[in-house]
């Protein structure tokens, strides 16, 4: 559906963002690793508790719900799919998660990408962001993709380009207010404000 211009109205209960998509069609030169102790480890058959904790540490801020929606077989059925690989960062007792889903072929999407609050605006992200592109662009790509929101940090945007992506689609997101059935808490994501 194409929304008309002009301003749309949102059911009170409801949240709305614009979401960017941004892809890249061939490897990009990588920029310098931040210093540092990095590590990046790969996470087969994530335990539920154990990624429902990270994710929630790293997204609850920007309003990540679609996961912590699911239940644990909806869950476990979507983060050990063939084709689907978790990874947790950690640098001096910080975190971080990157997801990355190879089951369409020829594509890589990094469907979660993130690092705790102490590590924003650091440039912390570039690590887990040139591991990303390298374990992307080993593979016989021919596209990677990601998309962000206005839930998330404001930096996103311009740190996806920065790191090789080009925007091309837009979108309206309009869901249920996590915060208002118990998936998030209420003090979550002050930046959108709950009206009910
Ligand atoms: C989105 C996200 C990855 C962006 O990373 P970020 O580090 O916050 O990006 P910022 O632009 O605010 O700050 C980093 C910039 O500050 C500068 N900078 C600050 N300190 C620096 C340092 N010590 N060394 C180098 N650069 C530094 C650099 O320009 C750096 O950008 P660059 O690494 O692209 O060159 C991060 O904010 C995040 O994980 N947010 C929470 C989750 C989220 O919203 N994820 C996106 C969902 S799709």
């Amino acid at each position: 559906m194409i929304l008309p211009d002009g301003h749309s109205d949102i059911p009170a209960g409801k949240i709305a963002a614009v979401v960017t998509h941004l892809e890249m069609t061939a490897r990009p030169a990588l920029r310098d690793d931040p210093a540092g102790a990095w590590t990046l480890r790969k996470v087969d058959t994530p335990a539920l508790h154990w990624y429902r904790d990270l994710h929630r540490r790293v997204g609850e801020e920007w309003l990540w719900f679609s996961r912590a929606r699911m239940n644990d077989a909806e869950l476990a059925t979507i983060i050990r799919a063939p084709g689907v690989e978790v990874y947790a960062l950690g640098v001096d007792g910080h975190e971080g998660l990157l997801e990355l889903d190879f089951r369409e072929p020829g594509q890589c999407e990094l469907v979660y990408f993130g690092v705790t609050a102490a590590l924003i605006g650091t440039g912390a992200a570039r690590f887990p962001m040139n591991r990303a592109l390298e374990l992307a662009w080993s593979r016989d790509l021919r596209r990677v993709w990601v998309h962000t929101c206005t839930f998330d940090h404001p930096s996103a945007v311009a740190f996806y380009q920065r790191s090789g992506f080009r925007p091309f689609r837009r979108q309206i997101e309009i869901a249920d207010d996590p915060r208002l059935d118990g998936t998030l808490p209420r003090t979550a994501a002050r930046h959108v404000p709950i009206i009910e």
